[in-house]
C-alpha cells in the first residue's frame, strides 16, 4: 500500500455516479491508489466497475459507513490521502416511504467518515475530504432566477434534508477543527449505470416492456440535467485544484420539464426500435408529495475559478444515454433481479 503516495476512498463507489468516477480515475492516475468504500444496497452493483477490477491501483472495501469500527479499520489499513464521498440513499421517494435509512446513511456515515478524517490529521496525517452533495439542498425555484453558492438552505425531502444536514456537518469540520474540505452541490445527472428507478431508465425501460410511463402531476416540473462524464470531471477538478472550505455548484443549463423529457425519449425509442409511437404509454399519475418544482443551476463560480465547462450537449447526451440502456439490458435486468449479488459472491467471497 505505501507504494503509493496516494491512496483515495471513494465511498459509493459501486453506484451510479461513484462507477462512472472510478472508470475515469482509475485508468487516469495509475500511481494513485482507489478504495472503493461500499456497503452494496440495493443501488450499488459492482458489474459496473468490471472493466477495472483486476487494477493494480483499484481496491474494493464492502463496508456499510455506518459501522464506524469497519470503518477505522479501513482508515487504519489504507491510511487515505483523500475521501471522495458519494455513498448515500439517494432515491427522494424512497426517503418519503422510508426515511430512517436516509438519516442514518446520509447523516451517521457522513458524520463517522468525518469523525475518523479528523482523527487522522490530529495524529499527524493530512487529507482532504471531498464531500459530494445535489442541489436539492436549496429547495424549489420559481419561475425565473438560479442556486447560486450563496443561496439559503431550504430542503423539502427527507432525502434533500438529510443531506443538507451532511453538508452542515462537512461544513462544521472546517471551521471548528481545520478539516480540509470542499463540497459540491451539482444537479441531476444522467448517463450509463443509473439506477432504473430514477427517471430517465424508468422510462427507457418501462418502453421498452411496453408499460405505462409514469409522470408526477402536471407533468410541468422542471430538472437542470448533466451528463454524468461532466460531473465526474467537475469532482476530479475540485477535489485537485478546490479552495479549501468552499463549496462549488455544478450543473449544464439543461432545463427541461418532465413531460417534455419523456415525450423526447418516446422520439428517441420511435427512431431507434420503430414501433412508436411510445408516447402512447405516457401516464399521469398522482404528484409525489412535496415534489419541487423546479432546480436550476448557475454554475459561474466554478466555471471562473477553474475553468470548468460541460463537454456534452443535452441532445447529444440523451441520445447517447438511451442507446447505451438499450446496448444494456442485461445491466438493466441485473438491478431488478439482483444477479450481481450472485456475481460478487464468485467474484470476492472464493478470493
Ligand atoms: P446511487 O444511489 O446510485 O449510489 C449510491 C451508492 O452508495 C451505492 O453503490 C450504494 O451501495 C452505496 N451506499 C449506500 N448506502 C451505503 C452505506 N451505508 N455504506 C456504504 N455504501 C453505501 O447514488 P448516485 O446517484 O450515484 O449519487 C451519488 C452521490 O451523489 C450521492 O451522495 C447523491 O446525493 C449525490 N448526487 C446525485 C445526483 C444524481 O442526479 N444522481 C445529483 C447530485 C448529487
Ligand atoms: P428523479 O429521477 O427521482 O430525480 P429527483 O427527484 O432527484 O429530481 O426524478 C426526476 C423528476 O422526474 C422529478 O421531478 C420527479 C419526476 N418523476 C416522474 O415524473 N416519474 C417517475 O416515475 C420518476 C421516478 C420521477
Amino acid at each position: 500500500m505505501s507504494e503509493y503516495k496516494e491512496r483515495i476512498i471513494i465511498t459509493g463507489g459501486a453506484g451510479f455516479i461513484g462507477s462512472n468516477l472510478l472508470l475515469n480515475l482509475v485508468p487516469t492516475y495509475r500511481d494513485r491508489l482507489f478504495i472503493n468504500v461500499d456497503c452494496l444496497t440495493y443501488a450499488g452493483n459492482l458489474l459496473n466497475l468490471k472493466d477495472i477490477e483486476n487494477t493494480d491501483n483499484y481496491r474494493f472495501e464492502h463496508i456499510d459507513i455506518r459501522n464506524y469500527e469497519s470503518l477505522a479499520e479501513c482508515f487504519r489499513k489504507y491510511k487515505p490521502t483523500g475521501i471522495i464521498h458519494l455513498a448515500a440513499e439517494s432515491h427522494v421517494d424512497r426517503s418519503i416511504t422510508g426515511p430512517a435509512a436516509f438519516i442514518e446513511t446520509n447523516i451517521i456515515g457522513t458524520f463517522n467518515l468525518l469523525e475518523l478524517s479528523r482523527k487522522q490529521v490530529e495524529s499527524g496525517d493530512n487529507l482532504r475530504f471531498h464531500h459530494v452533495s445535489t442541489d436539492e439542498v436549496f429547495g424549489s425555484l420559481g419561475d425565473t432566477g438560479f442556486f447560486t453558492e450563496d443561496t439559503p438552505y431550504s430542503p423539502n425531502s427527507p432525502y434533500s434534508a438529510s443531506k443538507a444536514a451532511s453538508d452542515h456537518l462537512v461544513r462544521s469540520y472546517h471551521k471548528t477543527y481545520g478539516l480540509d474540505v470542499v463540497t459540491t452541490n451539482c444537479s441531476n445527472n444522467y448517463g450509463p449505470y443509473q439506477f432504473p428507478e430514477k427517471l430517465i431508465p424508468l422510462m427507457i425501460r418501462n418502453a421498452r416492456a411496453e408499460l405505462p410511463l409514469p409522470v408526477y402531476g402536471d407533468g410541468q416540473h422542471v430538472r437542470d440535467w448533466l451528463y454524468v462524464e461532466d460531473h465526474c470531471r467537475a469532482i476530479d477538478l475540485v477535489f485537485h485544484r478546490g479552495k479549501s472550505g468552499e463549496t462549488y455548484n455544478i450543473g449544464g443549463h439543461n432545463e427541461i420539464t418532465n413531460i417534455e423529457l419523456v415525450r423526447l425519449i418516446c422520439r428517441i425509442l420511435d427512431d431507434l426500435l420503430g414501433g412508436g409511437p411510445y408516447e402512447r404509454l405516457i401516464t399521469f399519475v398522482k404528484d409525489r408529495p412535496g415534489h419541487d418544482r423546479r432546480y436550476a443551476i448557475d454554475a459561474s463560480y466554478i466555471e471562473h475559478q477553474l475553468g470548468w465547462v460541460p463537454q456534452h450537449t443535452f441532445d447529444n447526451g440523451i441520445r447517447k444515454t438511451v442507446q447505451w440502456y438499450l446496448d444494456h439490458e442485461d445491466w438493466l435486468e441485473s438491478c431488478i433481479s439482483g444477479q450481481y449479488l450472485k456475481y460478487y459472491e464468485e467474484m470476492y467471497d472464493k478470493r
